[in-house]
């Protein structure tokens, strides 16, 4: 068993390790952007693949990542992990309906609510301790899946013909273009000093340095690493202002914020 992800700010990474961890102590959990990410699949029968849900879409990384290695999927047994920040319908079903187009043997769906990531607006922005509590709701969701699947059982969220529709009609339909692809909607502003810290992060290498300030390329996920992380808060792609930058290790009962 491996567990493939992507994770903009740890949310997507926190609920895959410890759902393998519980599954499985030896299994690893590799980032999709890792150099050996073909290698792990190839290798591996039982692949758990994890991302956040973007507007009741999986990511359009991972979306090409999936078509990308069409070929290997035949046979495999997959399960499909969302996270989300309030309701996808069918973020996991979206990427097995994909899967079981290239042979994969789909065994299940999980969606896991998480802080929102979306940093840079308002709307659904909630305390650290409200995010706290998230966080503690969902480790005994994946506590209590693991129980069930050791049982045989695993779960179908997002799977089903109903989640479908109502992935569409609530989003899909409507926010249909925004996943549609890659994005250059990202915004560096002049508050940049040039650190270079997005440009390591950046799961797609859309961003380099130029003349000591960041620029952003083309080829952007929406992943929200680099929004999340920047020093300055120079960067924005869905709204003009950072909020609140969102790390999951904020939502760790022992955090300290920076003074
Ligand atoms: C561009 C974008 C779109 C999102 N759309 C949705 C959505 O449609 N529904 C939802 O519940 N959460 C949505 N979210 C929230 C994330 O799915 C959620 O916070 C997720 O746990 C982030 O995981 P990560 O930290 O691993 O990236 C969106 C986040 C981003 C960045
Ligand atoms: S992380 Fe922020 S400050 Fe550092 S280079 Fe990127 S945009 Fe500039
Ligand atoms: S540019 Fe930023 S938001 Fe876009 S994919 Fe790279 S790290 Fe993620």
């Amino acid at each position: 068993m491996v567990g493939i992800y992507l994770s903009g700010t740890g949310n997507t990474k926190h609920c895959i390790e410890k759902l393998l961890h519980l599954l499985n102590e030896t299994a690893q959990a590799v980032p999709i952007e890792s150099r050996n990410v073909a290698e792990e699949l190839k290798r591996h029968d039982f692949i758990v693949l994890a991302y956040p849900v973007q507007f009741s879409n999986v990511p359009i990384m991972v979306r090409d990542f999936i078509m990308h290695y069409s070929e290997l999927w035949k046979g495999k047994k997959v399960l499909c992990v969302a996270t989300m920040g309030l309701f996808s319908g069918d973020g996991a079903g979206c990427s097995a309906r994909l899967l079981k187009r290239y042979g994969a043997k789909v065994v299940g769906g999980l969606h896991i609510h998480m802080p929102d990531s979306v940093c840079d607006v308002k709307l659904l922005k909630k305390s650290v301790e409200q995010n706290r509590k998230i966080v503690e709701a969902a480790d005994q969701k994946i506590e209590k899946t693991v129980a069930k699947i050791k049982n045989g059982k695993y779960p179908h969220d997002g799977i089903y013909f109903y989640d479908r529709i109502a992935g569409l009609i609530c989003q899909r339909l409507w926010c249909y273009g925004k996943t549609k692809d890659y994005t250059n909607g990202l915004k560096i502003s002049t508050e940049c000093i040039g650190c270079g810290l997005c440009e390591k992060l950046c799961p797609m290498g859309n961003l380099h340095m130029e003349n000591g300030k960041a620029v952003a390329e083309n080829r952007c996920t929406m992943c929200y690493r680099c929004i999340s992380s920047c020093p300055k808060k120079a960067i924005t792609l869905l709204g003009n202002e950072v909020v609140e930058q969102c790390r999951k290790e904020k939502y760790r009962a022992d955090y300290q914020p920076d003074s």
